[in-house]
């Protein structure tokens, strides 16, 4: 290919013209941005349509200029709503006993500088208010910056600054606009206290250290230093990838970066005094955050050779522009690890550990990696040995950030009149670019004609400005440790002055960075199943709209569909083919190919039996129970013991057209099972007089029958309330058809819930729950604990379609029930019988979790309310905080009244206890099983019943394994 014509207006970095140009942007007291964006502003001050925030005033006192210096606090109950008091000085002014905090009072020095040349913070924001969409979830004490966009609904919070506010703040980001990426609740609330917070150095050391804030912040012990980093999330730009083929991230826009003047203390400082022992083969550095998750602790590793290396500045940082760190952004310490995807920049750092090998932790080896883009969503999830391989392959996984580069002016949806412009006159296209490791862009190239030529723009890094200090320039107590840098750490802005008539005959606009190792924007796009580090050129879309020019983003984050990606996907355009999904004429089309999407085969081709009406209901009972499922036949006699449900599973459905049951209960697995069991077609006047007739007997449904549940028919009760026992877990309490009615549930036995999908009127959905109500003495009504996973506007977070469904169902509407279903019972005195056949048991152990105490529950209620029951009772509950166990009242009256004391007992674990938690601390792992529950009960009396979700269900069962249980001692609800 010939190569692009170069139309150059090369810049020359740190020009006066250039620097003159860019002042507008970072001038430190926001006066610039608040020009264009009043959101900006210093006294930004809520508007009526600001319901959300109470407060949103600077609270920065001392401008730059000032002659005041950071000093101890006399107070260290710091709080975000403190106002600050930030300057620079050439003086160390720490008070060992106190460490210092800007956010406290100030003293004065005799030695003033002059105003700095590098920036410093826009002013801070006060958060006072907390959110209404956080007030259900357990950030519920975090205030939040309500202009943050949200990517993954109200929790977690995940969230990007608008374009244009992150854009027009320049330079520094405030940190309430920062991005923020949080895989699960912060686990420090404004509260905790903060300079007693502890994190260790171990592993491979030759002197584990345990540091507290409080001397890490201390100057006489540790070199706290000062310096801007850009954090970039992998995912920024991911929305891009989405649109092309969804992956399995959420939606970032182009926001999901920030930069901030992060002080704390080098890592390579901390492991120097820690002494890393290379010889016995130390080579990684490992983090760990305070985050509990539901893959465990958030934690990753970085190289120990670039741990060590102060050129590549990782640092443990205690402050965030000056301030101590918002709980979001780590508070109140964190990795900061420059050049790096921020997925390295360990928040909440509890410990740092120095390894052989890199870290083990989840979300380091099954995150934040680029597979080959031939991995698709559907094999990156696969069990395998060999996808496991891929997954743990360290070539996969990213650390240095790649070169990447976002137009922020036009911004999308900006219009340029054309109307009564003079000649000669111009646009200025401005935006940020970034490289990783430290290397720095050293050109932006931009073309109006889809790359046939390119013309190159200027480039301005403000950071350089910082590495003009004076030697020893303390800014927030720590040094400005940037002048003998020679490494980039931060964005850079470039902009280019384009004629507008040249705009007026474009179509396009596009943009692509190369850094100083010559790599270069691609084209075309990476696709790859995490969708990160997306980096093709960036394309902005110029539509002429009669003497405007309307110019269109690729996207925008979230959900919404705006922009020229998603659009041109609607018009049936390929947007793999190489020209953004446009026709080209005499292109060659150059299509990606991706598999087909597959599709579950629920039958055998070979067979061809065709089964009638008669022949169905022969099989209707409990022998050879045969069922349909979209027109085909099934015999569910081969699967009686094995199902999960239970065999009433597969005997309530017998003689039945099961379809919408089946769908909406069964997973892909047991779909793909089912070949193995279909025998025959229904005919087709069998289907239809199947679909027509109701199949069960009138007197099932009988408003007067004793007995409210039936295994082959649904029954409506009618939703009389619902009663909030957490922030997300309701009781549902419904009426039976008469006062008189018992449930007809046996202990330990679910039922099946119908509703109506309210977003598909047609289709139902169902599914499992155990009620809390006594299923065999209480009449009249029916109770059912339900914990509600609400809605996020994004894939990943869809929320339980049911929960919500249920929780949006008005008081006095009806739902269907059907059972029971499950293939425990508890028939009392310590007798059970599972999948129908007896067994007797002395001891019960049940291990729950979160709302999977309700089968639990049942079983205990059985032994305790009978005198006669001597089965004993240990009940391991395992939650995250004291607000979620579920039912804890209920289940300490039920031990109470147990004799002799003792036979029953609940235990409950916290994985975040509070200080007065007196009960189990720690999540249900290994070691608890092992103290708690210990080895398999030779006399083979014990049984294990188990509920909770599948991760903490398949580890118990794991666990129990390696103790010597029996499978057929473990029962899973
Ligand atoms: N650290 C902990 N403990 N837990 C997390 O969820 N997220 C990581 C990283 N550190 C995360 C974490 C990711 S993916 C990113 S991009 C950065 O934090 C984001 O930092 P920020 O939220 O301060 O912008």
């Amino acid at each position: 290919m010939e190569a692009p014509a170069l139309e150059q207006r090369q810049s020359l970095h740190g020009s006066s013209e250039r620097q003159q140009r860019f002042t507008s942007l970072i001038l430190p007291n926001g006066a610039a941005a608040a020009e264009k964006n009043p959101m900006a502003a210093a006294d930004y001050c809520p508007s009526d349509n600001d319901n959300d925030i109470d407060e949103l005033t600077s609270t920065r006192t001392a401008s730059p200029t000032t002659t005041d210096f950071s000093s101890s606090s006399d107070d260290n109950s710091t709080t975000l709503e403190t106002s600050v008091n930030y300057s620079h000085s050439s003086n160390t002014n720490t008070n060992t006993s106190c460490p210092p905090s800007p956010i406290t009072t100030t003293k004065t020095s005799s030695s003033l500088i002059s105003k700095p040349s590098y920036p410093l913070p826009p002013p801070s924001t006060r958060l006072t208010t907390i959110l209404p969409t956080d007030l259900k979830t357990p950030d519920h004490l975090i205030p939040r910056d309500p202009r943050l966009i949200r990517l993954t609904g109200s929790h977690p919070f995940n969230v990007e600054p608008p374009l244009t506010a992150l854009f027009e703040h320049g330079f520094l980001t405030p940190q309430n606009l920062h991005y923020v990426r949080n895989h699960g609740p912060v686990p420090t609330s404004v509260d905790d206290s903060l300079l007693n917070w502890e994190f260790t150095v171990e592993g491979l050391v030759e002197h584990p250290l345990t540091i507290s804030v409080r001397e890490l912040m201390d100057a006489s012990k540790w070199d706290n230093v000062t310096y801007p980093v850009t954090l970039v999330c992998a995912g920024n730009r991911r929305k891009e990838q989405n649109v092309l083929r969804k992956s399995k991230g959420f939606s970032w826009g182009a926001g999901g970066l920030s930069t901030a003047l992060w002080t704390g203390v080098g890592l390579s400082e901390i492991l120097a005094k820690a002494k890393p022992l290379t010889k016995k083969g130390a080579r990684y550095v490992c983090f760990e955050g305070a985050d509990q998750l539901p893959n465990g602790t958030y934690g990753t590793s970085v190289k120990l050779a670039w741990a060590m290396d102060p050129h590549k500045g990782i640092m443990v940082a205690h402050k965030m522009n000056g301030e101590e760190l918002h709980p979001d952004h780590g508070r109140p310490v964190r990795v900061v690890v420059p050049g790096q995807i921020g997925g390295r920049s360990v928040k909440w750092l509890k410990r740092i550990v120095v390894t052989k090998g890199p870290s083990e932790n989840w979300y380091h080896v099954f995150d934040n990696r680029v597979l080959p883009t031939t991995v698709g969503p559907e094999e990156s999830g696969e069990k395998t040995e060999e996808m496991e391989r891929v997954w743990r392959d360290e070539r996969y996984a990213i650390y240095d950030l790649n070169v990447n580069s976002v137009i922020c002016e036009p911004g999308h949806g900006e219009v340029v009149s054309l109307r009564g412009k003079e000649e000669g006159e111009t646009y200025r296209l401005r935006g940020y670019a970034y490289a990783g490791g430290g290397r720095r862009v050293t050109r932006l190239e931009v073309t109006l004609d889809q790359g046939k030529s390119w013309r190159l723009a200027g480039i301005e890094y403000p950071e350089d400005r910082y590495r003009e200090a004076q030697d020893g320039e303390e800014l927030f107590g720590g040094r400005l440790d940037v002048s003998w840098r020679e490494s980039c750490f931060c964005w850079c802005f470039w902009d280019l002055e384009i004629p507008l008539s040249e705009l007026r005959e474009a179509k396009d606009v596009c943009i692509r960075a190369m850094d100083e190792s010559l790599a270069l924007q691609p084209k075309e796009m990476y696709w790859s199943v995490l969708g990160m580090m997306n980096n093709p050129w960036f394309r902005v879309v110029i539509h002429h709209e009669g003497d405007t020019l309307r110019f269109e983003h690729p996207t925008q984050p979230m959900l919404t569909s705006d922009g020229w990606m998603d659009r041109v996907k609607k018009e049936g355009g390929n947007l793999a083919n190489g020209f953004w999904g446009e026709k080209v004429p005499g292109a060659e089309e150059n299509v990606v190919k991706q598999g087909p999407v597959k599709e579950i085969s629920m039958v055998d081709d070979k067979v061809t039996r065709l089964i009638t009406l008669e022949e169905l209901r022969q099989h209707d009972g409990e022998e050879e129970p045969w069922f349909v499922v979209n027109g085909q036949v099934y015999d569910g006699t081969p699967f009686l013991e094995g199902h999960p449900g239970g065999a009433a599973s597969i005997t309530g459905a017998a003689g039945q057209d099961v379809t919408d049951e089946f769908l909406a209960i069964h997973s892909e697995n047991a779909k793909a099972m089912m070949p193995t069991y279909h025998i025959g077609t229904l005919t087709p006047s069998a289907l239809a007089a199947l679909k027509s007739s109701s199949t069960s007997d009138p007197a099932l449904s009988d408003p007067s029958r004793p007995i409210f549940l039936q295994s082959k028919t649904w029954n409506s009760a009618i939703l009389t309330s619902k009663e909030s026992v957490s922030p997300d877990t309701k009781i549902f309490h419904f009426t039976l058809s008469h006062p008189a009615q018992s449930i007809g549930l046996p202990v330990g036995q679910h039922l099946m819930m119908r509703l109506p999908d309210p977003a598909k009127p047609t289709e139902s959905i169902i599914r499992a729950y155990t009620p809390i109500s006594d299923g065999t003495s209480e009449r009249g009504t029916l109770r059912v604990l339900v914990k509600i996973y609400y809605a996020s506007p994004t894939e990943d977070i869809k929320g339980g379609q049911m929960t919500q469904a249920l929780d949006a169902l008005a008081v006095g509407k009806a739902v269907e029930f059907k059972g029971p279903v499950g293939k425990f019972v508890y028939q009392g005195r310590g007798v059970c019988s599972v999948n129908g056949r007896e067994r007797k048991v002395k001891r019960f152990v049940m291990i729950c979790g979160g709302s999977g105490v309700t089968p639990i529950y049942q079983v205990l209620r059985a032994v305790a309310v009978d005198e006669q029951d001597g089965t004993e009772c240990l009940v391991l509950d395992g939650n995250r905080v004291e607000g979620d166990i579920l039912m804890k009242r209920e289940l300490d009256e039920l031990v109470e009244r147990v004799k002799p004391e003792g036979r029953c007992r609940v235990k409950y674990t916290l994985s975040r206890p509070g200080e007065e938690w007196t009960g189990l601390r720690g999540r249900l792992d290994k070691t608890m099983l092992e103290r708690e529950v210990g080895e398999r009960d030779l006399r083979e009396e014990t049984m294990v019943l188990l509920c909770g979700p599948e991760g903490m269900q398949n580890m118990v069962r794991e666990v129990l394994k390696g103790l010597g249980w029996k499978d057929e001692d473990v029962l899973v609800f």
